[in-house]
C-alpha cells in the first residue's frame, strides 16, 4: 500500500486539550510540542517524505500577549533542544512562514536548526510558523514578478512552476489531517493542498498518537485519488 510521501497536519486542541484537566492553555501546548516530536520520527519510520505542521498562524498573534509569548519560548526551547534528536533521526528542520516580524531570539533558533539539519536526507519536517497560506502564495507572486522585471519569460509557465516560489520547494500535500474536531483548513498550505484527501479526527493533538497517526494514512490507503481524471479499474 502507498505511504502518503507528504503529510500535513493542523495541530488543533492544544488549548481544550488542558482546559478539561484544569490545566493552563500552555500546558496543552507543552504537551502538543512532545506529540509532535514523537509524531515525526514516526512518520519518517513509516516512510513518509515530508511532514509539515502548523506550529504558529499569522492570525496566531490576535491571542493573549502570555500566550503568544509562551509559545515563542516553547518553539525556541524546542529548536536549541529537543530537535537534535531529529537531526540524529536524519531530519531535515524547515520552517516556513514570514520572518521580518518575529523576535531576534526566534529568528536565530530557526536559522540555527536549519542550519544544523541542512544536510540531512531521509525526511523533512517543515514547520509552518508565522505562517498563512495566502502570505505564502503572496510573497512567491512578489518574487515572480521580481524575476519577470529581471526577465523571466512566462509564456509556457505551467502549476508545477510556482512551487520554488514558495517558502520552501516542496512536493503536493497527499494527506492532510486535522485535530481537534473542526472543519476547516485555515490559511494552511493553500497552493500545495490542492489534491490533497482531508482526514479529520476530534482528538486534541496532545493525544494524536501513533496509532491515531496510523489509523489516518490507512484512511488515506483506502480512497480513491483520481485527480480530476477517472479511475479505469473502478469505473469499468
Ligand atoms: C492550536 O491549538 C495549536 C496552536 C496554535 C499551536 C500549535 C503548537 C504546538 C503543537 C507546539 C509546537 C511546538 C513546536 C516546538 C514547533 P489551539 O491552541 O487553538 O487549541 P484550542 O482550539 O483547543 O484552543
Amino acid at each position: 500500500m502507498d505511504v502518503p510521501n507528504h503529510v500535513a497536519i493542523i495541530m488543533d486542541g492544544n488549548g481544550r486539550w488542558a482546559q478539561k484537566q484544569g490545566l493552563k492553555r500552555s500546558a496543552g501546548h507543552l504537551e502538543g510540542s512532545k506529540t509532535l516530536e514523537k509524531i515525526a520520527i514516526h512518520a519518517k519510520k513509516m516512510g513518509v517524505k515530508v511532514l509539515s505542521v502548523y506550529a504558529f498562524s499569522t492570525d496566531n498573534f490576535k491571542r493573549d500577549k502570555e500566550e503568544v509569548d509562551y509559545l515563542m519560548d516553547l518553539i525556541i526551547k524546542y529548536f536549541n533542544t529537543k530537535f537534535d534528536k531529529l537531526a540524529k533521526n536524519g531530519i531535515k528542520v524547515v520552517v516556513s512562514g514570514r520572518r521580518n516580524n518575529i523576535r531576534e531570539d526566534v529568528k536565530q533558533a530557526i536559522e540555527t536548526v536549519e542550519e544544523k539539519t541542512k544536510d540531512n536526507k531521509e525526511a523533512i519536517l517543515n514547520i509552518c510558523f508565522n505562517y498563512g497560506g495566502q502570505e505564502e502564495i503572496i510573497d512567491g507572486a512578489i518574487r515572480l514578478a521580481q524575476d519577470l522585471n529581471k526577465g523571466l519569460k512566462i509564456d509556457n509557465f505551467k502549476r508545477e512552476d510556482f512551487y520554488k516560489y514558495l517558502y520552501h520547494d516542496l512536493p503536493p500535500i497527499d494527506l492532510l489531517i486535522r485535530t481537534g474536531g473542526e472543519y476547516r483548513v485555515s490559511n494552511f498550505m493553500l497552493y500545495q493542498m490542492s489534491y490533497s484527501e482531508f482526514y479529520f479526527t476530534n482528538t486534541y493533538f496532545p493525544d494524536f498518537d501513533k496509532s491515531e497517526f496510523n489509523k489516518a494514512i490507512f484512511t488515506f490507503q483506502n480512497r480513491d485519488r483520481r485527480f480530476g481524471g477517472i479511475n479505469d479499474k473502478k469505473s469499468s
